[in-house]
This record gives C-alpha cells, structure tokens and sequence, in this order.
C-alpha cells in the first residue's frame, strides 16, 4: 500500500538560481478502488540542519586534527632523540652496532603507534554508507582513542563498565561522535577542578533497551539551564571554546538516526569511599 509514500533529500533550485536543500515527502493519491489518481507531495526547507551539521563536522575535525598533533608529538620526539644520539655517538667513533637493536626496535614500535593514530582517525572520518552491525564496546573503544590524549593531559580517570555489550544496527561513526560530544563536555567541566577527576562509561539492558550512561564528577549542570542543553548553539562557554552544537548533534543522531532517547540530569554518588557530584547523560537504544 505505502510502497509509493517516498521521502528523500533533493535540491531545489529557485528561479534566482538558488539551490534550496529540502526533505521531501511523497505521497501517492488512491481513489476508493485503490487507483492512483496523483501524488501530494511536501517539502520542507532544510537549510539551516545542513548549516548546523556541516559546522559541527568542521568543528569535530578540528579538534580531531589537535588530538592528532598531540598524539604525534611524543612519539616523534622518541625517534627523534635517538636518531640524534646514533648520530653523535658515530661522530665521536663511539657507535655500537650491538646496541642499536633495542632502539631500532623502539623506534618501530612508534611509528607503527603513529600509523595506527592515523587509521583510528581515517576510520572515523570515513563516512559510513551503509549501516554495520557493531558492539557497543568497540563504539566506545573508538571514541576513548580519540580524546584519550586530552583526558590523560587533564588527569581524568575514564571508568568504562560496559555490563551488555549490545549489537546495534547503525552507522557506526555516528554513534561515536554522539558520545565524543557528551566526553569533551565533561571534559571541559573537569578541568576547572583540582581534586580527583572522574569520568564512568556504564551500559546496560533492560526491558529491551540499552540504556548508555556517561556521568562525571564535575558539580553538575545548573537548574536554570538544564532544560535548554540540547537547543543548537546553546552553550555557557566562552566563544573559543564552545559554539553549542556538541549535544544538539547528539541528540539529533540518537532521537533521528537510531530511534532512541537521550537525556541529561545531576547525580550524586559514592566512589572509593567519597561522594561526588555530578551530570550524567543517559542513551537509552532500542535492542532488536
Ligand atoms: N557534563 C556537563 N557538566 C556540566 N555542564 C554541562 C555538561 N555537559 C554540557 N553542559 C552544559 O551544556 C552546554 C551545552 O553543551 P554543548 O555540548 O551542546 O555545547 P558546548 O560544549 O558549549 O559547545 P560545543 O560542544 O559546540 O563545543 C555547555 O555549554 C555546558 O554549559
Ligand atoms: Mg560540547
């Protein structure tokens, strides 16, 4: 019956020339014998979701190319440093062929660290055409490589207890970018705090869901404002440091594009025998 119902992203060019990105929706027109008699058709201007997701994909690459160059850094200064010691100890004839294996060795080791830096970041910038069957385990593997660098510079301790490893139908790198967003955040909360700095992955099922909780130790969000977080471009950070669009594009990939649920709320609760205080984002996905 609803074979011919379509719905698709097309252009529309108007008579200035303009080219007007839009959702259309197509519907076929059926008299009572079930004949097609034309089709309805609606379309709804797209413009500004396009905007949004293209600037929250600049600004996920940008900060990307940081943790790259952070990633970098050490490595390349190891093989550096013993390029140049090799280099000095055959200038002063002190040049051992013996010893040079163990640092050849170390410096294979990195550049085979780097390569893997550079394929962890190819993956998750390739866009995914088709959806893959993947466990949450390995989406949450993904996105920790990515801002692990930042999370280690600020002393963040990442507690990750997956306790169902749920197999989701999905565009993979969506999912991760999703909970990037929700990281960095509270990453940004946690580095205006000294004492212990705590980050907990936890998931589980109930109920035929998986519900995916990402909670911090970073005092929590305020009342005024909770209610508002996931508005585009709503943020209380200083323009350099945030546009507002982290948990816009989440909510949008977990709400449109995996059917679930996302909310945020403060928490209190005990670790290592302290209460903490914090925000804690909750997924809730469909199982099949
Ligand atoms: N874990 C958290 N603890 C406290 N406040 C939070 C937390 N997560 C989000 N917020 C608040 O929600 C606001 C909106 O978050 P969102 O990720 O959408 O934007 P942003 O982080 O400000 O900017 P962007 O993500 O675009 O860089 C933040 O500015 C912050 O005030
Ligand atoms: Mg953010």
């Amino acid at each position: 019956m609803g074979e011919l119902d379509k719905m698709g992203e097309w252009t529309f060019i108007t008579k200035k020339n303009q080219h007007v990105p839009v959702l259309l929706k197509v519907k076929a027109l059926k008299d009572k014998k079930g004949e097609i008699y034309g089709y309805l058709g609606i379309a709804r201007d797209i413009t500004q979701q396009k905007l949004l997701e293209s600037q929250a994909k600049l600004a996920s690459m940008g900060e990307m190319i940081g943790n790259i160059a952070h990633q970098w850094r050490q490595p390349l200064s190891v093989i550096s440093t013993i390029a140049s010691g090799v280099k000095v100890k055959s200038e002063f004839n002190q040049f051992d062929p013996e010893q040079i294996f163990p640092d050849m060795d170390t410096i294979i080791q990195q550049t085979q660290y780097l390569s893997k830096t550079i394929d962890d970041f190819r993956n998750f910038l390739r866009e995914s055409k088709e959806k893959e069957s993947i466990n949450l385990s390995k989406v949450v593997e993904t996105a920790l490589s990515i801002v692990q660098s930042s999370m280690i510079d600020n002393n963040i301790t990442v507690v990750v207890n997956l306790k169902n490893n749920g197999l989701l139908h999905a565009f993979p790198n969506q999912l991760v970018q999703a909970i990037i967003n929700i990281l960095n955040n509270a990453k940004d909360e946690l580095e205006k705090k000294s004492d212990q700095k705590l980050i907990f992955i936890e998931a589980y099922a109930k109920d035929n869901h998986l519900f995916i909780e990402i909670k911090d130790n970073a005092f929590g969000i305020s009342n005024e404002i909770i209610s508002r977080i996931f508005e585009p471009y709503f943020t209380t950070k200083h323009q350099k440091q945030g546009t507002g669009i982290g948990l816009y594009m989440s909510n949008e990939i977990v709400t449109k594009h995996l059917k679930g649920e996302i909310k945020a709320q403060n928490c209190k609760f005990k670790f290592n025998n302290k209460m903490h205080k914090g925000a804690v984002i909750t997924i809730t996905l469909p199982l099949n």
